[in-house]
């Protein structure tokens, strides 16, 4: 509420000095010590440069003219210039409880809905099934759950789409497996675990034999044009790999609207080399049908000389059926990092297929990394299924419990507290660097973790049952007495600038460092303020809603990370 109301603010005074006001508002952070003020400005000293006057003097007109305003009036206490030309901002007492009677009284927490609605369509998670997930897949499945969760509760209209490879090369090595090394008792007994064995042994042979590469290829080929055998066997082994996924994302609590995989693209892909032969954006080269692009050597294939399409072809396909079906304003593409080249290619084709107006956006991240720093692998090599993750999170989750003396819902809350840990590990990084899956940090009792996050709710919580036997206060004025009070007020004041922060680049590490603020202020308030035994019962009432603010706060954002709070710990 803070930085939106002061963008607004300033956006009007700023346009008479420049076109691009937005570019000002970057300068506009909180000030690092509260005795200068609450939020500095430091528009002043860029704008004085291209005026030729003194940084000061700009800063004061933009004090002056910004007071006009019978809103900033009511906003600031007073606005000091400091230094070379700083706007020092310091937020009236009133505008603050105002703001927070607001956010309190209000189900959204006071963040309003989006102004603009927009069609979002959310590509994530798409794992190429028949093989078990494995740790690749928790960074797109959790990051692209969140965003959508983030982007709905702004009032969007997103569509979450599960983009299965489930038509790839795997599929034409697992019907190779089959027919000559299937074993139909183990397939009745764990179907994707059989199809793995099959996936495996057609890798090895693969590697040591060309020309069963040449068959797993034909076996592919052979599903693609419509043989009635490999269909039938793709349409009895699909269930099981569908049923497999499902059980992951029951566990992470992560759900799409449409789960519309590669193979629902098939009949689409002739009629997409089709255009882009008619706007002359292929070349043939060798016989494969290709677009080339200015700036870059290598082309984009989107079909081999034997005919075959490729993943491009899919995505170009899929791009136009989205279109088609959802006319989305932006679709997200949320895929590891080593894809960008694919994406650049396919959006700059897409673009020239006339798909100008929708954004399409590569939101990338980096790898999971081991302990030894290397792409998590586990002793033998292998990739690390992501169902085993699960449960020794769960399990080391259960043993911390145990250890606490915990006794009620143990399993229960084992289970939140596993899954999240390893979902919050994720979500607050950078999503664009590589990582560390680390069990012991992930769920450590301090710092920006998980644990600690539903630790502090818990203990929020907990004064509700002392106080009230459980019953949250009723709704009403907040004041203070105390600076951590205050801090922690405008702390709470500031969730819907942290989401406006996720949005605005994708990144939903801006929640999760905006929660453990939050958090980490209620601690210093806790420490310095008594609730139950707090001066007068006014006081304590007041308190009291403080706390229940700060535990409605930290209970929607992890919710919009995907996260579930566990109310005792
Ligand atoms: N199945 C792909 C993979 O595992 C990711 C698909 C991402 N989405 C897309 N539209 N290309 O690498």
């Amino acid at each position: 509420m803070i930085l939106n109301t002061l963008e607004t603010l300033f956006r009007p005074i700023l346009e008479k000095y420049t076109d691009h006001p937005e570019k000002f508002f970057g300068m506009i952070t909180r000030c690092n010590d509260p005795k200068f003020g609450d939020y500095q400005a430091n528009f002043a000293m860029g704008l004085a440069k291209s005026l030729g006057k003194k940084p000061r003097d700009v800063a004061a007109e933009l004090r002056d003219a910004v007071m006009e305003n019978a809103v900033a009036r009511e906003m600031f206490e007073k606005i000091d210039i400091a230094g070379p030309g700083f706007l020092n901002l310091t937020f009236s007492e009133t505008w603050l409880k105002k703001m927070l009677l607001t956010a309190a009284a209000d189900g959204r927490l006071g963040i309003p809905m989006a102004e603009k609605p927009q069609t979002i369509v959310l590509d994530y998670s798409s794992p190429n099934v028949a093989k078990p997930m494995h740790v690749g897949h928790i960074r797109s499945t959790v990051i692209g759950n969140s965003l959508y969760r983030i982007l709905k509760f702004l009032g969007h209209r997103v569509i979450g789409d599960n983009h299965l490879g489930d038509w790839g090369t795997q599929f034409g090595m697992i019907l190779w497996g089959w027919k000559h090394f299937r074993d139909e008792a183990a397939f009745a007994e764990k179907p994707v675990e059989e199809l793995t064995r099959l996936y495996r042994l057609a890798r090895q042979k693969m590697d040591e034999n060309e020309a069963i590469a040449d068959e797993c290829r034909r076996e592919t080929e052979k599903l693609h044009s419509g043989d009635a055998e490999n269909r039938a066997l793709w349409s009895r082994f699909m269930p099981f790999c569908l049923d497999e996924i499902d059980r992951v994302y029951r566990r992470l609590d992560v759900t799409f609207d449409e789960t519309l995989g590669e193979s629902f693209y098939n009949d689409r892909l002739p009629q997409v080399v089709e255009i882009l032969q008619e706007k002359g954006l292929i070349t043939e080269s060798d016989g494969a049908k290709c677009v080339f692009l200015p700036g870059r050597e290598a082309p984009m294939i989107v079909q081999k000389s034997d005919g075959a399409y490729l993943y491009a072809t899919t995505d170009l396909a899929t791009v136009m059926y989205r279109m088609e079906q959802f006319h989305p304003d932006a679709i997200l593409y949320i895929v590891d990092h080593r894809q960008s080249e694919h994406f650049e290619m396919f959006f700059e084709t897409a673009r020239k297929l006339g798909y100008e107006q929708v954004d399409l956006r590569h939101v990338k991240f980096g790898t999971v990394l081991g302990e030894d720093r290397r792409p998590f692998k586990t002793r033998s090599g292998d990739t690390v299924g992501l169902e085993g993750l699960l449960d020794e999170a769960v399990e080391r989750a259960k043993k911390i419990l145990v250890e606490n003396g915990t006794e009620t819902d143990v399993d229960e809350t084992a289970s939140r507290i596993g899954i999240a840990a390893l979902k919050y590990a994720d979500l607050s990084q950078n999503r664009d660097s590589d990582y560390i899956f680390s069990y012991d940090k992930m769920l450590a009792m301090n710092g920006n973790t998980a644990t600690y996050m539903q630790y502090a709710y818990a203990r929020v919580c907990s004064i509700f049952t002392k106080a009230n036997d459980g019953k949250r206060p009723e709704c009403g004025p907040i004041d203070w007495t105390h600076p951590s009070e205050r801090a922690l007020a405008m702390e709470l004041l500031r969730f819907d600038d942290a989401l406006a922060a996720v949005v605005k680049d994708y990144r939903p590490n801006f929640l999760s460092n905006y929660l453990y603020d939050l958090a980490n202020r209620y601690s210093v308030f806790f420490e310095n303020c008594s609730v139950l035994r707090a001066e007068s019962e006014e006081i304590r009432r007041s308190r009291l809603r403080l706390c229940d603010l700060t535990a409605r706060t930290l209970q929607k954002g992890l919710e919009l990370l995907g996260i579930q709070v566990v109310s005792r710990m």
